[in-house]
Formats: C-alpha cells, structure tokens, sequence
C-alpha cells in the first residue's frame, strides 16, 4: 500500500531511513533461534546448560502458548523454563530483570533473555501516522552468575502507568474482542498510536529510568561510558541524552537502519555496539527504553 508521506519527513522527524521485514517463514521463533545461537555461541554455553528462557515480545507467533515455548523446542533447551513477557518496548530490560531474579532465587544459573518482534504484521500499511516506523528483528543475551569482579548488572529500574494505555494499543484480537469481521473492518487488529503525546511522555519517563538506574548504581552520570536508549525516533534518542548530560559520541544510534523493533530494539543495538568495538570488558553502559503500557525501564551494565 501507498501512504501519504515522504522520505524527507519520515528522516527528519524519525531519523528512520530503513526497516527490516521478517520473510514469509520467519516466525518470531525462529527470529530469536538466530539470535540466540549467536549468544550462546559468544558465551560458550549450550541449548541443555539453559535453565529459562525469557522472551520479551508485543507480537508472539500464537496467543497460545507462548513464544519462548516454541523457542525452547526449536534450541532443544530441554532443561529450560521458558515463558514469554509482555512489556512492549522495554521487554528486554524486564525480561533481564526477572532473570536477575531467576538466577537470585536459584531458579536457573543460565538464563536466555530474547527481545524479538514482528511488528509489520500488526502495523497498518495504510496509517501513516506508523507505517513508517516499525520493523522486525530479534536480539538475546545469556545472562549468569558472575562469580567476583565487578562486571555485570550493576542497576536495573522497571516502572509502568496503565492508566496510559489508550495512547498507545492494538485494541482488537485478543480476548477482550476476539478477532471478528467488525475488527478486521475497523482495522482494530493493528496497533493505534496518538504519536505527539507518546512522544512528550517517552521523553519524560526515559528521563526518569535513567536518573534511577544511575542512582541505583551508585555512580554519576559522567561516569556511563554508552547510551543504549531504545530506538524510536531520533528526535526523542537526543532528548534522552541531553537530560542525561551524554553527547551525542557516546550514543548508540541504528535507528536509521531498523526503525523501531520494539523489544528487539535493545538487543539489536548492543550486538552492533559490540561490533563496533563500543563496548569492551569494562565499558559501563546505560540502556533505557519505554513503550506501549505505559511501561518503561532501565538498566547500567558494566560489560
Ligand atoms: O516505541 C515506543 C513508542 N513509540 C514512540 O516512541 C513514537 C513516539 N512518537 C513519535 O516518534 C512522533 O510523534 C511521530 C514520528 C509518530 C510523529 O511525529 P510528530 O512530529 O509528533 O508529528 P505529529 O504527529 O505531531 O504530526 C505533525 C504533522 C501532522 O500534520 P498537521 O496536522 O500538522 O497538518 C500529521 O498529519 O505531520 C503529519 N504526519 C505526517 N506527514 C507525512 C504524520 N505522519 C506523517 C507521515 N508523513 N508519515
């Protein structure tokens, strides 16, 4: 479908210039099998040294059951506990935040947390309000025990305001008002978003995840060596790194590549950091993100 829009609006008001679509066989599963060899590849760890896995995701393959499911038996991780969390844009940091839990709480020693999306197949080609920012992928991580040192997760801040929900919502197909020819005729099946208001809020909330997780960290702003911000829109990446005091040369910025993946985002953004050398043994790093719920979150990781 053809919308109303340009390529000079959507890069000066997004900073998007492409985004990626899963192809017809990718599942959402299979996104995140690809990620998670790759993780586990780099950790050294195999599919049975895998206690849970934890996959954050707004687009899961079936409503029933869940993607991580369905992941486990595509790895053969036959020792895992897997299960799927349903936090939008910052499902990687919640999910990294309940295997820090997982892992407290002896549940599991190794934990593969996935951010994976594909946002195009509940995105309405015909809105351009959002056609023009979402995009698919998926990323992982294998989260462990560290056993001394001080390299890790240092802080992690997870917070949500439902009351925010309208703004920002894929109102049918789910069991509230499951799928129907009134919802395929109102295209309610698709997400909805009041664009400028998520914006203002955005800005304001991954004002407030950065701030704690500093906090939180017991360090000072000065001393966060990477912005891993999620990324939505360019203009709301510089907002957040200006409040946090950051110049733009210690951003991570891909958002003109892969538009906005939603949990995958995260992810996708520390495995080209690494790439690029921005993030060695040491590098602390601050990641933030904030989406759909309202939810939003943050984490300092010192790599
Ligand atoms: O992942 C977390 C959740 N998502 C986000 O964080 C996204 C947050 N929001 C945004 O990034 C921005 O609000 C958008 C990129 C969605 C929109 O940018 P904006 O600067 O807030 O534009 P706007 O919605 O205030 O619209 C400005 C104008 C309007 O026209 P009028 O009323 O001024 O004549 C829109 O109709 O731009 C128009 N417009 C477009 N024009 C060309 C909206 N979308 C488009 C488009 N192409 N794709």
């Amino acid at each position: 479908q053809r919308v109303d829009t340009s390529d000079q609006w959507i890069v000066e008001r997004t900073g998007i210039r492409e985004r990626h679509r899963a192809g017809p066989d990718d599942t959402v599963a299979s996104l995140s099998l690809t990620a998670a060899r790759i993780a586990m590849a780099k950790a050294g760890v195999g599919p049975l040294d895998i206690g849970a896995i934890v996959l954050g995701t707004a687009t899961p393959d079936r409503l029933l059951p869940s993607t991580a499911c369905d992941l486990q038996a595509l790895m053969g991780a036959h020792n895992a506990a897997a299960f799927d969390i349903s936090a939008a844009c910052p499902g990687f940091i919640y999910a990294i935040v309940v295997a820090e839990g997982l892992i407290a709480s002896e549940q599991a020693d190794t934990v593969l947390v996935v951010g994976a999306e594909k946002l195009t197949t509940i995105t309405d080609h015909t809105d351009r309000s959002t056609a023009i920012l979402f995009g698919d992928g998926a990323g992982a991580a294998i989260l462990q025990r560290v056993k001394g040192g001080d390299r890790g997760l240092l802080s992690t801040f997870i917070k949500s305001d439902g009351r925010l929900a309208p703004l920002l919502l894929r109102p049918g197909g789910g069991s509230s008002d499951p799928i129907s020819e009134k919802v395929i005729r109102e295209r309610s099946q698709f997400m909805k978003m009041a664009g400028r208001e998520v914006f203002k809020h955005a800005v304001l909330t991954m004002a407030e995840a950065c701030d704690e997780a500093i906090k939180r960290a017991g360090i000072t702003a000065d001393q966060v060596d990477l912005l891993v911000p999620h990324q939505a829109n360019i203009r709301i990446i510089e907002a957040t790194a200006k409040h946090a005091g950051m110049p733009m040369s210690k951003v991570m910025v891909n958002v003109d590549r892969y538009g906005n993946t939603s949990s995958a985002s995260i992810p996708l953004a520390l495995a080209q950091a690494e790439q690029e050398g921005r993030l060695k043994p040491g590098t602390v790093a601050l990641l933030v993100a904030f989406g759909a719920g309202f939810t939003w979150g943050a984490a300092v990781v010192r790599w």
